[in-house]
């Protein structure tokens, strides 16, 4: 029985470690996106190293990936427009397609030189989104690039800057929420005029003596992971991803810090009680 029982364990073990994290590694954005619109305003350089969108006075730009993803973690270096970038709005996202689509949302408002952007996040699913939480940021990223993920699993979404998660949202379906985990995903992003309500809610005006304006991206990265094995192992390899400790404590240190407006404390938005993914 003692043999059987070690056998059993020598088994397990090696689903474990067969449930490999597949990491996709040597980022290019030639090999992994498409130029999407706004002509010779966006570009990629540097033999696919680097990619950059711009926004003049006729029209924004954008990208997409070639690829549809469905779980994972997704990291995007980006470098914002730097000086007066009021009006502006650098979106990066995933978006699943149709009427019932499902989004997870980076948007970065832009601001006159030496004023905070603003970082606003949202979740979509099944078409309904209205779940925004908006944050200033700890650096200016303006100045150099920085690491903005999306880890994405059944469980949770969790976004995080420079690897600092700044928002979870659990999945809640057990309390009737729905929850992003049947639709793959493309990685989206654009840069496009927004001055009616980006800034100061539409106070400040884009300065167009400026353009054109310029966001850089670099380090696409993405893990996904594979789910072929056995359930029992690879619930073990979900779950050891949540936050750690650590995690948790920058968490609560952004929020505190650095959060400006969350969903789930507007009350007069939500005077018949708030949504049921708030109570928890
Ligand atoms: C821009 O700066 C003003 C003044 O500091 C601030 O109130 C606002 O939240 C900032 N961000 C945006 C996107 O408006």
């Amino acid at each position: 029985m003692a043999y059987f029982h070690n056998k059993f364990s020598a088994i397990s073990i090696i689903l474990v470690l067969v449930l490999m994290v597949n990491t996709c590694i040597g980022s290019n954005f030639n090999q992994d996106f498409e130029l999407t619109w706004g002509d010779k305003r966006a570009k990629i350089y540097g033999g696919g190293q680097l990619l950059s969108l711009s926004l003049d006075k006729i029209s924004g730009s954008g990208f997409q990936s070639k690829k549809e993803y469905l779980f994972g973690r997704i990291d995007m270096q980006l470098k914002l427009v730097a000086g007066n970038s009021a009006g502006t709005v650098t979106a990066y996202y995933l978006s699943s397609q149709g009427p019932y689509h499902d989004e997870i949302d980076f948007e970065f408002l832009g601001n006159v030189t030496g004023q905070p952007y603003i970082l606003h996040t949202n979740v979509y699913a099944q078409g309904k989104g209205n779940r925004e939480q908006q944050f200033y940021l700890w650096f200016d990223p303006t100045k150099n690039f920085h690491t903005y993920s999306i880890i994405w699993k059944p469980q949770h979404i969790v976004f995080l800057v420079d690897n600092t998660p700044i928002r979870v949202f659990r999945n809640a379906e057990a309390i009737g929420v729905p929850f992003p985990k049947n639709q793959p995903m493309r990685i989206y992003s654009s840069l496009w005029n927004a001055d009616e309500w980006a800034t100061r809610g539409g106070l400040v005006k884009t300065d167009w003596s400026k353009a054109p304006f310029t966001a850089y991206y670099r380090n696409f990265y993405t893990q996904t992971y594979s789910s072929s094995s056995s359930r029992s192992s690879s619930n073990g390899a979900w779950q050891s991803q949540e936050l750690d400790a650590y995690g948790r404590r920058r968490l609560r240190w952004v929020q505190k810090n650095f959060m400006i407006y969350n969903y789930c404390t507007d009350y007069k938005r939500f005077p018949q009680g708030f949504p049921p993914e708030c109570r928890h």
